[in-house]
């Protein structure tokens, strides 16, 4: 399939847009700074904190990193499960989610099986889903436009 390009200009701080990208929505996220900050501590919770696994698949060279992605702020990634494919849902406020934990972070919780993930997409341990969400290949070709695929 043909590169899609995004508009990232009107993406505000804490806010999502989807694309379409063979197939599959795409979510790009202006991540908080609070959103960032929470990362790190999170590492002792996750199935693959430093998404080592299937790397060339999961994790392009240049997203291996905390955050999952180019630019600090902006993360990329396939919305879908790595379970069974179900879309997961948007967390990003704490205590709106009763299954959730009031100090949830923020992340992304999958409606069918309950796997949860963080704001970088990292799985949560003893979930169903195995892997962490897929980060595309990715680059930018300005500040606020974003090239997938
Ligand atoms: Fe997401 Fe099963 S498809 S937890």
């Amino acid at each position: 399939g043909a590169p899609v390009e995004a508009d990232i200009s009107a993406l505000k701080p804490g806010e999502k847009m989807t694309v379409e990208w063979r197939g599959n929505p795409v979510w790009i996220i202006r991540r908080t700074p609070e959103q960032l900050a929470a990362l790190p501590k999170l590492d002792g919770e996750l199935a693959d904190p430093k998404s080592e696994r299937n790397p060339d698949e999961l994790t392009p060279a240049y997203a291996r990193n905390e955050n999952r992605s180019i630019k600090p702020e902006i993360f990329v990634a396939v919305g879908i499960c790595s379970h069974l494919g179900c879309s997961p849902t948007d967390k990003f406020t704490p205590g709106a989610q009763p299954s959730l934990p009031p100090d949830w972070p923020g992340g992304f919780l999958c409606p069918c099986h309950g796997s949860t993930f963080d704001m970088a997409g990292r799985v949560y341990k003893n979930k169903p889903a195995p892997d962490n969400l897929r980060v595309p290949p990715h680059r930018y070709a300005s500040d606020t436009r974003l090239v997938i695929g």
